[in-house]
């Protein structure tokens, strides 16, 4: 019977209510603004920001202060050196070297640094006896190799009062002009500018100035709040060495879009910082840091950095490499190009303008010429390197959760995507598999039997990734702490003991990886008799290395720490993440003796050069649409700055997806280089054969989509590898020509194989508009649909069961279609072709295989093909350099087929036909293969199939229709 109800009931009630209500006022979970600095609460920042300002303010009448002694400049064997000098208030000017390199690529580098400190003749606060120079060593990680001087370089003859101008670059045709005062190097191709420096005068090099009090009573005749100590969220920078900030404007002429400089949750083309609408309020920050719930649209720093930055315009791509390593912003404006005659019909376009500053450092700078997308990540990768060739598995489907609890767990998972046939490669373990997050270790409860593990997984050639984080836990009898205490091999509070700072284990130290004998020993608790329990399937995961620390200032170290070599944490803070990769990394290549295995590590902080070392992925985001359709511009940005293997959990991370949005995500998922689905410790489970019909079965066909196409992903992989070039390219890299596609950042295609996807990243929608810029026809993946039509939009059915993709006229795609339970198992298995004719009946692709694992790649021991269709006859052409390993290699494949050939687009005089000729390389006679033809219909292209032509992979063939 109901009752007047108790109290307790009342307050239950009124509890319950309160929640509810909770649910509709409490904001969605996102970013601490407050945990973050602005730029206002930044003092270099602030300070530039200011400076720019007044330049501004000043018009014509601001002198920037900074001009070259041309009595002082040379050049010599691809080197051009002079003395630039500031003349500061009291009149006195400091001496700051120049160094200009013109390199053999083309590209140029201009370091500015202060010759006081080079000398070490300054005074450090506080006693200090960190190291007196401006951080020069960012080099030493960044750069593996393109440093080679032009020394064909030369001293314009045009050279006029006033300027040094030099040739320089292929066959001299770019032209530098150096204007000496006020100090502006600007940079020609083709007897046009493209990039200019210090043209709107903010070049700023703060120079070492001892800290002088004014007397009781006064101010100081500047403002020095921000010089010598800086407070923020509890924590205070001693700042030994005062301000020493280094800042530079950066323009390109005509230049309307600029790309790159990841990581920031935003559009792939970036937006202006200095307000207005739909602008940002602050510039692009670059401080690498774990922003929990980060925000979308944001120019706030995240996990890694890259100061690498594209601008593009029609028909023409310039770059430029801040090559700096502390905490960085950058502002971007675009103002309206000036009507100069001289500027070669640029007005009423837009001109990009830039302006970096970083806290500390050498103003390091590199200067790309182009002249194409292309030419900027070959000429770049030069330098800090390209992509790893992956193993194969490493681009298949990555299962990861926090936590899979139990190495029972691991295993029921994996029987279950057996039983369910849904493909996968690797299964991850996050923090929780450790003992008590002591790391090299595995808890004994929960994990006793880890090789009985790794054998199932073994069996089927799955493979196991453990994350390994830099953060070690301070516990009395944890052997590797004590070792890196006994070793010395941790960094540094200022005051010159071992830093101490909470993460997961509570207390931990950090292993300084910059400190050579850290590296060597990093490397060494890898080796199997070490980390026991790891094997050859074993592979690591680098967490929280920014690096991130919770109670520190900004999740992260105070930039007064110390490292090797004397350095403060403020000059190297960005590169930090990277040495653990690079110590991770060299560990797994020699973990055992004569094991010629290619590494696999995957690392969510990084830094110019890290693709040479793995993957990454973009940190914690949400299960949300917005966090969906984010993950493709923040994708395609890192393979515009060189390091294309990268993914974005899949499902979300913080959050429990819907059905909905978890097909979707894996209808995307598919399409990142890197794939791996993850999830926080508190969401539900959802791999993917708990999802229920129909959502598993299509989840299941678009993760088979990507087995399908791992020829394809592994050919995109390798031409990153040796050209640098994204894996996932950007609607621009392909039609440079096209304006409309330059901001264009939800579509793209996938190597150089003419798939163009537009994945759903929105509720409820069932069709994309995907926009074409050519004339060529374009397929339907699945239904051969045809679509025509340059420069415009073409609408594109995607019901929840079909992700759009289309197939660009012209191309041969690699493919094997025999649905496995994992890469390795499709080892041996036949390979199909897609040839997608163009208007002229032609078609051409590549296809590069190897053993997907070890080295012997590098001496020869793979495949390298091109497929070309041209007058009905198909021929499969031998490429590349051969070695070694060559032939044993092509024995090993001697069996590995192709099994059909579909051409899509099919001439409809191939009715008739029922047969095709095939003469392969070595045969004693041509035989005849099946063709099966079917004819156009409902707007959907004819296509033939042709049955078992069984040519080999790896040889030479002709097959005639
Ligand atoms: C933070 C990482 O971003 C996340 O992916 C991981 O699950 C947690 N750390 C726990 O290790």
């Amino acid at each position: 019977m109901a009752g007047p109800r108790s109290v307790k009931q009342q307050l239950v009630l009124f509890l319950s209510f309160l929640t509810i209500l909770a649910c509709f006022v409490l904001p969605a979970v996102s970013v601490k603004h407050e945990n973050f600095k602005t730029c206002s609460q930044s003092g270099f920042c602030k300070r530039n920001r200011a400076y720019a300002d007044e330049a501004i303010a000043s018009g014509s009448n601001w002198k920037p202060p900074y001009e070259l002694d041309p009595s002082t400049v040379e050049l010599k064997n691809g080197y051009l050196h002079g003395i630039v000098s500031k003349t500061i208030k009291s009149g006195e000017k400091i001496r700051l070297p120049l160094t200009v390199s013109f390199l053999e690529s083309g590209a140029a580098r201009v370091v500015l640094d202060e010759e006081k400190r080079i000398k070490g003749d300054i005074e450090l606060r506080h006693g200090s006896n960190i190291r007196k120079e401006r951080y020069n060593e960012a080099e030493k990680w960044a750069i593996v190799g393109g440093l080679a001087p032009n020394k064909a370089a030369v001293f314009s003859p045009e050279s006029e009062t006033g300027y040094t101008k030099v040739q320089y670059g292929p066959e001299n045709q770019y032209l530098m002009v150096l204007r000496h005062a006020p100090l502006e190097i600007s940079f020609q191709r083709d007897g046009e500018t493209h990039v200019k420096l210090n043209d709107r005068g903010f070049l700023n090099l703060e120079h070492w100035r001892p800290k002088v009090d004014a007397p009781e009573g006064e101010t100081t005749p500047e403002d020095e709040s921000t010089w010598w100590e800086e407070s923020f969220g509890g924590n205070t920078d001693s700042k030994p060495k005062g301000p020493e900030s280094v800042a530079l404007d950066i323009t390109f002429p005509g230049y309307e879009h600029v790309y790159g400089i990841p990581e920031h949750a935003d559009s792939m083309s970036l937006r202006e910082t200095r307000g207005g609408s739909g602008n940002h309020e602050d510039p692009y920050r670059l401080y690498n840091s774990d922003v929990f719930e980060y925000e979308l649209n944001s120019p706030m720093t995240l996990y890694g950095a890259i100061p690498f930055m594209q601008a593009h315009r029609k028909n023409s791509s310039v770059g430029v490499f801040w090559l700096n390593a502390a905490e960085t912003w950058i502002d971007i404006v675009k103002a309206k190009s000036t009507s100069n005659p001289l500027s070669l019909g640029l007005s009423g376009k837009k001109t990009t303008q830039t302006h970096w500053f970083s806290e500390s450092g050498q103003l390091d700078v590199f200067v790309f010429l182009g002249p194409n997308p292309q030419a900027l990540s070959k000429t770049y990768g030069e330098l800090t390197g390209y992509t790893q060739l992956p193993q194969q598995f490493a681009i298949a489907y990555h299962q990861c959760r926090w936590n899979y609890v139990t190495d029972e767990d691991v295993k029921e998972v994996d029987r279950r995507f057996d039983r369910y046939q849904i493909p996968y490669d690797v299964i991850w373990l996050d923090i929780e598999y450790t003992d008590g997050k002591k790391y090299f270790t595995w808890d004994p409860m929960t994990f006793p039997d880890p090789k009985g593990m790794q054998d199932q997984l073994d069996a089927s050639e799955r493979k196991l990734v453990a994350i390994i984080d830099p953060h070690l836990k301070n516990e009395n009898g944890y052997p590797i702490i004590d070792e890196l205490k006994g070793k010395d091999l941790g960094i540094k509070n200022k005051d010159g003991n071992i830093y101490d700072g909470w993460c997961w284990p509570g207390s931990s130290h950090w292993v300084d990886c910059f400190n050579p004998a850290a590296i060597s020993w990093w490397k060494s608790l890898y080796s199997y008799d070490k980390f026991k329990g790891t094997f050859h399937n074993t592979f690591i995961w680098n967490d929280m290395n920014e690096p991130s620390v919770f109670n520190g200032p900004e999740t992260t170290m105070p930039k007064d720490n110390i490292h090797y070599g004397n350095w403060e944490h403020r000059d190297v803070h960005n590169i930090n993440g990277m040495t653990v990769v690079n110590a991770t990394f060299q560990g797994l290549v020699e973990r055992k003796k004569g094991q010629l295995q290619r590494p696999f590590v995957l690392t969510r902080s990084f830094y110019a050069g890290t693709q040479r070392m793995g993957a990454m992925w973009t940190g914690d985001n949400q299960a949300e649409w917005g966090h969906l359709a984010m993950s493709m511009p923040m994708v395609l940005n890192q393979g515009i700055a060189g390091f294309p293997f990268a993914g974005a959990d899949v499902g979300g991370f913080f959050g429990n997806p819907d059905k909905d949005l978890l097909v979707r995500w894996y209808q995307t998922g598919i399409w990142y280089p890197f794939f791996r689905a993850h999830a926080h410790i508190d969401t539900r489970r959802r791999e993917p054969y708990l999802t229920g019909e129909p959502f598993m079965q299509i989840i299941s066909q678009a993760i088979r989509l990507r087995y399908q196409l791992l020829p394809a992903w592994y050919t995109a992989f390798h031409e990153a590898s040796v050209s640098g070039i994204p894996i996932v390219r950007p609607q621009y890299y392909i039609h440079p020509e096209d304006e409309h596609g330059f901001a264009m950042d939800d579509q793209f295609y996938l190597g150089s194989t003419g798939i163009l996807v537009k994945p759903v990243v929105a509720k409820d929608q069932d069709s994309v508009d995907i926009y074409l810029s050519d004339n060529e026809k374009y397929y339907d993946y699945f239904d051969y649909t045809i679509y025509q039509g340059s420069r415009k939009w073409h609408k594109v059915p995607a019901p929840l069961d079909k992700v759009p993709v289309l197939m660009q006229g012209g191309h041969v795609i690699p493919r094997k279609d025999r649905p496995r339970r994992s890469s390795g198992l499709m080892r041996w298995d036949p390979y199909t072709l897609v040839v997608v004719l163009d208007e002229n009946g032609s078609a051409d692709g590549t296809l590069y295989v190897d053993d997907g694992e070890g080295y012997d790649y590098e001496k020869g021991g793979y495949i390298h093909r091109q497929f070309i269709f041209v007058d009905s006859t198909f021929v499969s052409e031998d490429i590349g350099t051969k070695g070694p390993k060559t032939d044993a290699y092509l024995k090993s494949m001697a069996d590995v087929r192709i099994e059909k050939i579909v051409v899509i687009g099919a001439p409809a005089e191939w009715e008739q036909k029922e047969t095709v000729t095939v003469i392969e390389d070595g045969a004693k006679e041509a035989t005849k293969a099946v063709l099966q033809f079917t004819g156009s219909k409902n707007g959907k292209a004819a296509f033939a199939v042709v049955k078992n032509p069984n040519v080999g992979i790896g040889k030479s063939w002709k097959i005639e229709f």
